[in-house]
């Protein structure tokens, strides 16, 4: 029996919904076939993108969406994914495949609308310029009649959108153009200042009390442990005379953090493939007990990544202003037998909904600076939420965890306490059990936990203080460590109700084996 305090009086940070946010490269069968059909396709669509992936997405809230890549972002020129005349594009990044651009500027910010998301547009600074991305968000954004504006207006959209977030390259330290810290802290600071004059006007907007609708301005990050980026980054962006409207004396609403959980490698494979690690991977579904708590304590890493980001951001950024945010991250497994190792497919399994389940927990406890996470990626590449294959398509245990967690989005942290013990053989051992818990606008309680324990369950035994419990309601998230959804069985994994058992103090619940279960407290 474990013990899980509640305190409902200690109302910590806000869970800013951003953190529930998909990412979206052109890559794979992400975009063409995940998401875009093209409105003459027999698959039902909206405008093109399909009406099933659009509904599973309005389901879970999706707040945020980011596009168009990933390495990708930096080959990515906007210009020629608009209007009638199409440029195509060689995806040189992601197995070489030649695309006709019909999914551009004007489908993805269309989709977003129709979904009620946010659109975070990847702008390119390791092949771009700076007026490329000027231009951009004039075009996305400029209600004046502006020659980018105009050529919106000519391209069939006359009003325009709203644009949550822009960021300023991608993996600058690698594939958006090894750049290094220092470097890349000019550059941000000068493409920012001008991205972001372009947005809300500069000096003279900001002392006539003009507030034009806030974009955030986001840096590239640090990639896992490179602690030594954040230092320099941070230091190089400080000081200097600021005057963006956005995010006060710094230039920057966010940097980013890239961090992938990759399993245990095969080490015959390893041989065969001539050391490429990657071309190594074992498959999602290929793996023992030793591997399930490999993948876990992997994954469990965040958290220390995200304490040791957090003290070097605080000695620049005391308040918190400037996010953490985790725009890539998620299981990197090996592709499924069959398909193009460039195009990143894999299955998900219940190994793989305890691990988002796990890494949410972990980002809604430290909401104080992680204001945004986008998992890799939303269909078809790494740990998707969504598979699809022609006309059809599956949820993944994945989604699920997404479903269970949606309560928390916007909600404030409460302050929680569960007892722990460690589980995992030696060397890969992790703590059994995760949680987090909010309480929303009306004032109720949702409590997510999941057991990483691959044999053994818990009872807990939930103390709410501060307030009288009402009803209570759970939900969960089991199966076997290796159950995943097919096209032949697509409900196998999927949410059911849960017993959680009312007592004078708050609850008991039993959270078994390698699950994940919700628990909602109504507050009287
Ligand atoms: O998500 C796949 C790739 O991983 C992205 O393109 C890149 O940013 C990262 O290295």
């Amino acid at each position: 029996m474990a013990k899980y305090i509640i305190n409902y009086l200690d109302k910590k940070s806000l869970i800013n919904k951003n953190i529930y946010g998909q990412f979206s490269e052109h890559l794979g069968r992400c975009i063409y076939d995940g998401v875009w059909v093209g409105k003459a396709s027999p698959i039902p669509n909206v405008n093109g993108v399909r009406s099933d992936v659009i509904e599973a997405l309005k389901h879970i809230k999706l707040p945020i969406l980011r596009w168009p890549g990933g390495c990708f972002a930096d080959t990515y020129h906007w210009k020629d994914g608009v209007g009638k005349d199409r440029k195509p594009i060689a995806n040189r990044y992601w197995g070489g495949t030649l695309e006709d651009n019909s999914f551009g500027t004007h489908e993805f910010m269309d989709m977003c609308e129709e979904i009620g998301c946010g659109a975070f547009l990847s702008g390119n600074l390791g092949s771009g310029t700076i007026r490329e991305m000027v231009e951009w968000v004039e075009y996305i954004r400029d209600e004046l009649d502006t020659p980018m504006a105009q050529w919106r207006r000519e391209n069939g959209r006359e009003k325009p959108w709203k644009l949550e977030a822009f960021g300023i390259g991608n993996e600058v330290w690698g594939c958006g153009g090894q750049m290094k810290p220092d470097y890349y802290a000019d550059q941000f600071r000068q493409a920012a200042h001008f991205v972001s004059t372009a947005c809300f006007g500069g000096m003279a907007a900001m002392l006539s009390g003009l507030r034009p609708e806030k974009t955030m301005i986001l840096a590239s990050g640090p990639n896992a442990n490179d602690f030594d980026f954040t230092e320099k980054f941070m230091k190089g962006i400080s000081g200097g005379f600021m005057f963006n409207a956005s995010s006060g004396n710094l230039p920057a609403d966010g940097m980013s953090l890239h961090y992938y959980t990759f399993p245990n490698f095969n080490a015959d494979n390893l041989a065969e493939m001539s050391g490429n690690p990657l071309a190594s991977l074992r498959t999602a579904n290929d793996f023992d007990e030793n591997a399930w708590y490999y993948l876990l304590k992997g994954a469990a890493h965040v958290e220390d990544l995200i304490i040791s980001h957090d003290h070097i951001m605080s000695q620049y950024d005391p308040q918190k202003k400037v996010g953490l945010m985790v725009d890539e991250w998620g299981a990197w497994h090996g592709v499924e037998k069959g398909t193009n190792p460039a195009f990143l497919f894999q299955q998900n399994t219940m190994r793989d909904a305890v691990l988002a389940a796990l890494s949410l927990n972990i980002f809604n406890k430290h909401s104080d600076r992680v204001h945004l996470t986008t998992i890799a990626q939303m269909v078809n590449v790494l740990q998707s939420i969504i598979l699809t294959e022609g006309d059809k398509m599956v949820l993944t245990p994945t989604y699920h965890v997404y479903d269970m967690f949606k309560g928390h989005q916007n909600a404030t942290l409460l302050g929680s306490f569960i007892e722990n013990s460690m589980v995992g053989p030696e060397g890969t051992q992790v703590n059994k059990l995760f949680e987090s818990s909010s309480v929303n606008d009306q004032g109720n309680i949702l409590c997510t936990i999941c057991n990483t324990s691959i044999d053994s369950s818990e009872l807990i035994e939930g103390t709410l203080y501060g307030a009288n419990a009402g009803e209570i309601s759970a939900d969960i998230l089991q199966n076997d460590p290796h159950a995943c959804n097919t096209f032949d069985d697509p409900d196998k994994v999927s949410v059911t109700s849960w017993k959680a058992e009312k007592t004078e103090s708050g609850f008991k619940c039993e959270i078994p084996a390698g699950s994940v279960v919700s628990i909602k407290i109504n507050v009287r």
